[in-house]
């Protein structure tokens, strides 16, 4: 029987490629390739190393699944947004072999894919409230009974992730800076540095972390020694700072919008601290949360193959000889 689904995740830095079983969401294959360490001296993701580096990952990946092509009904691959030359990798992968396999071809948007990394095993809930929280992306959403996308919130500069990846630079931490500012913040003796919460005092319900992240380099540059023990209480201090002002204006999103159903998603929703704050918060309002599993908050390929299988169940299948490709975010609008 041909019931597999084969998806390839390339929009950024992670080269990753999963099959399902679209019938009970059974994961039959998986793996990840991370250029973490390539892009660690520079602080951040270059795109043309990016891109050379997954045209070497992916084939190799690839090369594992030749056992399963005899079941697969389609392949899978995200195609918006992201990285264009990291997304072109894939998306010429997955066109190529939808081809010579003769199969339908589906395009995913990576953060809906995101939101299925909550549902990896499982139907997929509506009526459910989301923070989204990843390098590119920090938006508060609302998944209507019709599967209907709302913005509630969104970032008007910088976001969660990526302010963690630009104070972990300035703290010469490498990239990602997520987990590097988290696990320094633990180890923090003094607790004593604090950085405003921005916006704490405005109607505003959108984010902003540029003026954190600023008051962040202005604290840096007012040392002129820069010890382990300095470093990691203004680690603690950005990390509760950047934390207190997610829940901050969802604490004011919960007021008015009463979610009964909230889930995290995203690369940055692994940080503990984020985690134990909004279990406090959706306990305060009697709402259930959803957490991804720690080692599927990241960019992967799995969270794209189980939003493959709504997207073939539906039949949006893509043409081959169409331009797929968007860095933006454009078909956001519907789960
Ligand atoms: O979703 P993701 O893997 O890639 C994008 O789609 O952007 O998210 C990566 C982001 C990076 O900015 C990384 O620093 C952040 O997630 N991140 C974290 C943590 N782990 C990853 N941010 C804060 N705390 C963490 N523990
Ligand atoms: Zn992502």
């Amino acid at each position: 029987m041909k019931n597999l689904i084969l998806a390839i995740e390339s929009s950024c830095d992670d080269s990753s490629i999963a099959i399902i079983n679209k019938d009970n969401f059974e994961c039959v294959f998986y793996e990840k390739i991370s250029q973490d360490l390539n892009h660690n001296a520079y602080g951040g993701v270059v795109p043309e190393l990016a891109a050379r580096l997954h045209s070497e990952a992916l084939p190799n990946i690839l090369s594992k699944t030749k056992p399963f092509f005899d079941k697969l009904c389609a392949i899978a691959v995200t195609n918006e947004p992201g990285l264009s030359v990291s997304l072109l990798s894939g998306v010429s992968m997955a066109k190529t072999l939808a081809l010579s396999l003769n199969l339908p071809l589906l395009a995913i948007n990576h953060l809906k894919g995101h939101i299925y990394s909550l549902f990896l095993k499982e139907k997929i809930r509506t009526e459910l409230g989301i923070l989204l929280v990843s390098g590119g992306h920090t938006m508060v959403l609302f998944i209507d009974k019709n599967k209907n996308i709302k913005i509630l919130a969104n970032t008007m500069d910088d976001s969660f992730g990526e302010s963690f990846d630009k104070a972990a630079k300035m703290l010469n931490l490498g990239y990602p800076g997520g987990v590097a500012i988290q696990n320094l913040a633990l180890k923090a003796k003094e607790k004593n540095i604090k950085f405003p919460i921005p916006l704490k005092h405005s109607k505003e319900l959108n984010y902003s972390f540029s003026g954190l992240k600023n008051a962040f380099r202005v604290k840096i540059l007012e040392n002129e020694i820069l010890d382990e023990s300095l470093k990691a209480e203004l680690a603690f201090g950005f990390e509760e700072a950047a934390c207190l002002h997610i829940l901050d204006k969802l604490e004011k999103l919960f007021a008015i919008h009463k979610f009964k159903h909230f889930g995290v998603v995203g690369g940055a929703s692994a940080n503990l601290k984020l985690r134990t704050l909004l279990a406090r918060l959706c306990e305060k309002y009697e709402a259930s949360l959803s957490l991804a599993p720690l080692n599927f908050c990241a960019d992967n390929a799995l969270m794209i193959a189980r939003a493959s299988v709504d997207a073939y169940e539906n039949k949006e299948f893509v043409s081959i000889k169409k331009d797929i490709l968007s860095p933006r975010n454009e078909n956001f609008t519907r789960l």
